[in-house]
């Protein structure tokens, strides 16, 4: 494990703004990664302001303690699900907070780890967790595409993965299968290429981006778990307290902007998402499809 993060966190100077940090606030990071975010709010809430940061992947924490060692008590990191977000913050004295972010998804050290089984592009146990506290039973990409049916492999794909070949590349998994288990993510890609056509997406992203992008949504349970945080993240807010969420696909964002309109103690501050600048993007390519939507409590 490198001692240094390599993701480049967005909208990292809007999240802020958004937030306002000031000094006896306390905060909670829901998404800790490369700790960006989490130390941003540390250094604007200093002297005595406080931050609580989730993850589920002890790689991110470990490397977040040496770094934000400097903090002292000021910041608290635990690995643990966001969806337990009411429990967890009550627990460690975060209700009333006065400002929660999530940064979803995954962060590019944990798609850089082949152990993870993330990416398409290097080879590596088709397992696609976050960390153990990912999801509660276990489940892994690899129980998905070798135990599920092929109409729950199919429905999986054109839910969460928008895949409009579902179908032909959960009969190119029933059909690999039969023959050996599908243990690796380069034999899944392989798998899914030939069961597209040859012009897949006019060759615009692989063949095998949206099956990975859907299999890790439900391996750890990605929108119901966003749910129950959203639902949690209003409830702990203090008066004024604000809520900033940045997402990276079109699931993810329709989930947080129908929360922050069905709640009536939110008032939503975004009528429309606030997008990375060109330079942003240009910088970090990641940024492209970030949307960030804040809402304030009443
Ligand atoms: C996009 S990265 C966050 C990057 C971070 N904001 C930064 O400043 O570098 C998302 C992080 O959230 C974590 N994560 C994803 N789902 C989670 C969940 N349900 N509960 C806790 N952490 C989660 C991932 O393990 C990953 O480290």
């Amino acid at each position: 494990m490198s001692s240094e993060s390599s993701h480049v966190a967005v909208l990292t100077e809007e999240v802020m703004t958004a937030l306002r940090p000031h000094s006896s606030g306390k905060y909670v990071d829901c998404t800790l990664g490369g700790a960006t975010h989490t130390e941003n709010l540390l250094k604007l809430s200093a002297p005595q302001g406080r931050v609580l940061s989730f993850d589920v992947d002890p790689v991110a924490l470990n490397r977040a303690r040496s770094r934000l060692k400097v903090y002292g008590k000021r910041w608290l990191g635990i690995e643990a699900n966001f969806r337990n977000l009411l429990q967890k913050a009550k627990a460690n004295g975060f209700i009333p907070c006065d400002g929660i972010v999530f940064d979803l998804g995954f962060s590019s050290d944990e798609l850089a780890d082949p152990e993870k089984g993330l990416s398409f592009q290097q080879d590596g146990p088709l397992d696609m967790r976050l960390g153990l506290q990912a999801n509660e039973n276990g489940l892994t990409a690899s129980s998905i595409v070798n135990g599920w049916s092929r109409e729950e492999i199919e429905d999986a794909l054109r839910e969460y993965g928008e895949e409009r070949y579902a179908r032909r590349i959960a009969d190119g998994l029933i059909a690999a299968r039969k023959n050996a288990r599908i243990n690796r993510t380069a034999e899944l890609a392989d798998i899914v290429s030939s069961s597209v056509p040859r012009n897949y997406e006019r060759g615009r992203i692989h063949p095998a981006t949206r099956t990975f992008q859907a299999l890790r949504i439900a391996v750890n349970d990605e929108l119901q778990a966003l749910r129950e945080a959203l639902e949690a993240a209003r409830r702990i807010l203090a008066p004024h307290g604000r809520l900033a969420v940045i997402s990276f696909n079109s699931l993810e964002d329709r989930i947080v902007k129908r929360a922050f309109k069905a709640a009536d103690d939110l008032e939503v501050l975004t009528k429309r998402p606030i997008r990375p600048t060109h330079e942003e993007v240009r910088h970090n390519p990641r940024a492209r499809s970030a949307k960030l939507r804040v809402a304030e409590k009443r």
